[in-house]
């Protein structure tokens, strides 16, 4: 039987549809060139390559889009059908895929889970089983799965710095800041191309307030993670883009929102949710933004008959784009979709809407609508709970940054400083004394 190229057994018999499931593979560990292409050139070789349907599954599935979910379902089927001739672990992986397809997310990661303990080195797994466990807000496993796989791996293994990078991100989610650096920063000795553990570094800086390094560690290293082909640029100029703004420099910032995450990349879901949070982030700064949410809304819009009901997280943004314009039958219906999702029992999406999304969704919309008290109570009520529908703690800084907004604007001052005092002990930048002051000031004019 023949094996990939970090010894795990593949049930095919064409080393060509192996060596192309390999080039798929650093493709998507890269989020580079285009790996379901790659990969449907490995099936043409060989139509019953399980891990090639498998592969095509699972990257699909995690782009976070249900407009893949027809495709993907295809795929399970096709690996299914060839159950008897595949080993124990594709065997197990098709039924991980069947229980992300089925919206079951925390059961299919458990069977990674049982997948990795044979078989530490299944870069596959590793990788979506981290991004299921970014969609489920699951810190600990961001950090504990990759920890538990990485006792298997050598340096000189392909995608080793990959796993590195990783095991970093998911250290940087439970706030081990310095060991995070120290392996992202191997792994970019490795290979500087790797826009993942680029990124860990950047969400280190975020959440430690090294704004002006963070500024320079992404220029700095754009020809690496910033090439045309790459579809994980996008979010990393959103988070240079989110270090200009705390240098208050929105010219910087509209800048990247209009060349680099609100064109034709906003066709993807991640990048859309960039685009939205971004936007909201400009608006509560009292930035001028032109018709930006208008043109965000209408690509929601777009999507939703497609997209409702799958990700709370992408639900709650698309409402962000309705409540910043004021389309009033647009929130209706996705109130009513999210109401709909947010019943049943074996999609996690229920959970996450009924217990997050939905909460926020009309916390965030009473915020718009200026009916500050009640986005109060809402997003306070939720916001600590919020990692449950999936994120990262700088996505989440969004509802921390519309809660001190909400009590600035409501003259409810003590509790402004009360919530800001938690983000000056994390990020005491320059986004924060704004804050500070404009507390400051409003005390004044109400003495007055
Ligand atoms: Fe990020």
């Amino acid at each position: 039987m023949l094996k990939d190229f970090r010894g795990v057994p593949v049930s095919t018999a064409s080393r060509d549809a192996v060596a192309l499931y390999e080039t798929a593979l650093a493709e998507f560990q890269h989020y580079s060139g285009d790996p379901i292409a790659t990969i449907e050139r490995a099936l043409a070789i060989d139509p019953d390559f399980v891990m090639g349907h498998l592969f095509k599954a699972f990257v699909l599935y995690t782009t976070s889009e249900q407009r893949y979910l027809p495709a993907v379902r295809d795929a399970v089927k096709r690996a299914a059908s060839l159950r008897k001739y595949a080993t124990t672990r594709e065997q197990r992986l098709t039924l991980a895929a069947e229980r992300l397809a089925a919206g079951d997310w925390l059961s299919a990661c458990e069977v990674f889970d049982e997948v990795l303990i044979e078989h530490p080195c299944d870069a596959l797994s590793i990788q979506i089983a981290h991004l299921m466990d970014f969609y489920r807000g699951d810190a600990v496993n961001l950090r504990n799965r990759v920890a538990r796989a990485l006792r298997a791996w050598r340096s000189d293994m392909p995608g080793y710095s990959c796993v590195l990078g990783m095991q970093a991100f998911g250290l940087e989610e439970c706030h081990e800041y310095a060991e995070a650096e120290r392996l992202a920063r191997r792994a970019l000795e490795i290979d500087p191309a790797d826009g993942w553990s680029v990124h860990a570094v950047a969400h280190v800086m975020e959440m430690q307030g090294r704004i002006d390094e963070g500024v320079e560690w992404l220029r700095g290293r754009e020809a690496d993670w910033a090439k045309p082909d790459n579809g994980f640029a996008p979010h990393n100029w959103w988070h240079l883009a989110l270090f200009h703004l705390d240098r208050g420099e929105h010219a910087a910032v509209l800048e990247i929102v209009d060349q680099r995450i609100l064109g034709p990349q906003a066709d993807m879901l991640l990048v859309l949710v960039d685009a939205t949070a971004m936007l909201w982030r400009l608006r509560l700064e009292g930035v001028d933004i032109g018709d930006r949410f208008e043109r965000v809304a209408d690509i929601w819009q777009g999507k939703l008959d497609v997209e409702r009901g799958h990700y709370a997280f992408n639900d709650l943004h698309a409402m962000l784009s309705f409540a910043a314009c004021g389309r009033g039958h647009a929130i209706e219906r996705l109130l009513a979709q999210m109401r709909e999702a947010a019943v049943g029992t074996t999609s996690l999406n229920a959970m996450m809407t009924s217990e997050v999304g939905l909460p926020l969704a009309e916390g965030m919309l009473a915020f718009a609508r200026g009916q500050h008290a009640q986005a109060i109570t809402r997003i306070a009520r939720v916001r600590d709970q919020a990692h449950r529908f999936g994120g990262s703690n700088a996505q989440r800084d969004l509802l921390s940054l519309t809660l001190i907004e909400a009590a600035i604007r409501s003259r409810d001052l003590s509790r402004a400083e009360h919530y800001l005092a938690e983000r000056v002990r994390l990020k005491p930048t320059e986004w924060s004394w704004r804050l500070a002051t404009r507390i400051a000031s409003a005390r004044v004019q109400v003495a007055l």
